[in-house]
């Protein structure tokens, strides 16, 4: 397959497109903005490749999506550009509108010429990557979120994803693009940005520095690692059927603190445990989210193959281990607004 990525120089679309050419036969072109989120270095060693190819595009310029339509002709598209960071969609949504809802509709646009261009008889695909955040906040008792669940999203972030979500699916029904739309939860492991909270806790607990958790550290999220994502994503896209949705998740569902405990008893125990700080609660702070993933199970044979214990024990070791990477963010280009500095 001829696929075109997009966001694939962010965290998960990194991990996508390095499983994509170091285990298959499929081409890449990569559409990528290189905001501050963007790092060409997370996919450097798929660069020699010659079924890599990468372009530095806004996905919100029309002129430049389509020509990359009409010249890398895909048979499918994975769509994971967008603004990602709750916090900061907090502090500045513009930037969520313009990418999560514009340039999506951009692209929809985009892959409907082309689609319409295409003969009949070859297969496209456009995988909507999307998060369990549309769906709100779930109370400790009740059901997981599945593909059944009705929107209610409650930050900046979230509306914009659940507009877009909308957009993808209108595209389907209205136009007849063979769209299908995914809603995953909590992804963590390589390459993620130090502002979100699993690479935000490892990196301060190695500078010694206070750990802010929101609130009371009560609040659920369901955690995957990243290359269960990525896998679950690729097999969307090649056996998928259009029009379905699949809600995908690690069944892992954890307290934040229990997270934040997890990663200080990975480093070294009680000292660092001694550096976390319950520090004021982020507004409109989502309780819960938790994901029934029997319906991939059951029809695409997808399932979560790390657990949380070895992909948190994975994930800090490779911060470990990969120091230049996230102190050159650290000390240079780290643009958060609230790096937990907020107590
Ligand atoms: P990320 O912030 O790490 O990466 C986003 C990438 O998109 C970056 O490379 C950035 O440069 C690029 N980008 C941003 N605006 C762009 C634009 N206008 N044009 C082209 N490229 C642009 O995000 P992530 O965590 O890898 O998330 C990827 C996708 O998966 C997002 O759609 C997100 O909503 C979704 N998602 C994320 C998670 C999670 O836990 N991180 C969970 C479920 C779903
Ligand atoms: O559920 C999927 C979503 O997961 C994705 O769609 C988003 O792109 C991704 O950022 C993530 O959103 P969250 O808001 O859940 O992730 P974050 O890492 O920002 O926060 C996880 C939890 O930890 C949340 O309850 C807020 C809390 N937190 C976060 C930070 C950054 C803290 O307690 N302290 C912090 O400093």
């Amino acid at each position: 397959m001829r696929i075109l990525v997009t966001g694939g120089l962010g965290f998960i679309g990194s991990a996508v497109v390095r499983r994509i050419i170091s285990g298959s036969d499929h081409e890449v072109l990569n559409l990528d903005k290189i905001t501050y989120a963007g790092d060409p270095s997370t996919v450097a060693e798929m660069a020699s490749s010659d079924r890599y190819h990468f372009e530095r595009t806004d996905i919100c310029d029309a002129a430049a999506v389509a020509r990359a339509f009409a010249e890398f002709r895909p048979d499918g598209v994975l769509h994971l550009a967008a603004e990602s960071h709750v916090d900061r969609s907090i502090d500045g949504p513009a930037d969520f509108i313009q990418t999560n809802l514009v340039g999506t509709f951009t692209l929809l646009e985009a892959a409907l010429a082309w689609h319409r261009e295409r003969p009949c008889a070859e297969p496209f695909r456009f995988v909507h990557v999307s998060t369990d955040e549309v769906f709100g906040s779930l109370g400790p008792d009740d059901a997981p979120f599945d593909e059944t669940t009705p929107y209610s999203p409650r930050s900046p972030y979230s509306a914009s994803k659940a507009g877009s979500d909308h957009l993808a699916r209108a595209w389907g029904e209205t136009f007849g693009l063979p769209v299908i739309v995914t809603n995953c939860s909590n992804n963590y492991g390589e390459y993620q940005f130090p502002e979100k909270l699993v690479p935000l806790m490892i990196v301060k607990a190695l500078r010694a520095e206070a750990l802010p958790v929101y609130g009371a550290g009560e609040n659920v999220r369901d955690w995957l690692y990243v290359d269960d994502h990525a896998a679950a994503l690729v097999q969307v896209l090649e056996s998928g059927y259009p029009g379905e949705t699949y809600a995908i998740g690690g069944s892992a569902e954890r307290q934040n603190i229990e997270v934040v405990r997890g990663i200080c008893d990975l480093l070294d125990a009680r000292p660092r445990q001694d550096l976390i700080e319950f520090v004021q609660d982020r507004p409109g702070h989502d309780l819960r989210y938790a994901v029934n993933t029997d319906h991939i199970c059951a029809t695409l044979g997808w399932r979560p193959s790390v657990s949380f214990e070895e992909g948190l024990a994975r994930t800090v070791d490779w911060y470990l281990s990969h120091e230049e990477w996230w102190s050159a963010i650290l000390d240079s280009r780290y643009e958060g607004q609230r790096l937990g500095s907020k107590a």
